[in-house]
C-alpha cells in the first residue's frame, strides 16, 4: 500500500467521534492532527482525506500506521 509517514506511529489512535459528524480520515500520514486530515496532503500527495461517520456517540480506536485493510479503523495491521 502506497503511503507516506512523516511521523511513524505504530498504534491506533483512541478517539471520541460523535454520531453523524461528519470526520475526515488522514490516508498520507503527514498530517499533523493524527488520525484526521489536515490539509497536509496538498502539493505533497497523491492522497485525500477519507471521509466518515459513525452511528454512534463513542470511543474508536482509529489507524494511525495507515496500513488497516479497514480504514479509518484499526485492524491490527500495525502488527504486521
Ligand atoms: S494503527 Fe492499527 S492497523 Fe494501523
Amino acid at each position: 500500500m502506497y503511503r507516506l509517514m512523516e511521523k511513524k506511529i505504530k498504534q491506533p489512535m483512541q478517539v471520541k467521534l460523535d454520531k453523524d459528524r461528519v470526520y475526515f480520515w488522514c490516508t498520507c500520514g503527514l498530517s499533523g492532527k493524527q488520525p484526521m486530515c489536515d490539509g497536509s496532503h496538498k502539493g505533497k500527495s497523491e492522497k485525500k482525506s477519507q471521509s466518515f461517520r459513525v452511528e454512534e456517540t463513542k470511543d474508536y480506536y482509529l489507524c494511525s500506521c495507515k496500513l488497516t485493510k479497514n480504514p479509518p479503523y484499526c485492524d491490527g495491521s500495525h502488527n504486521s
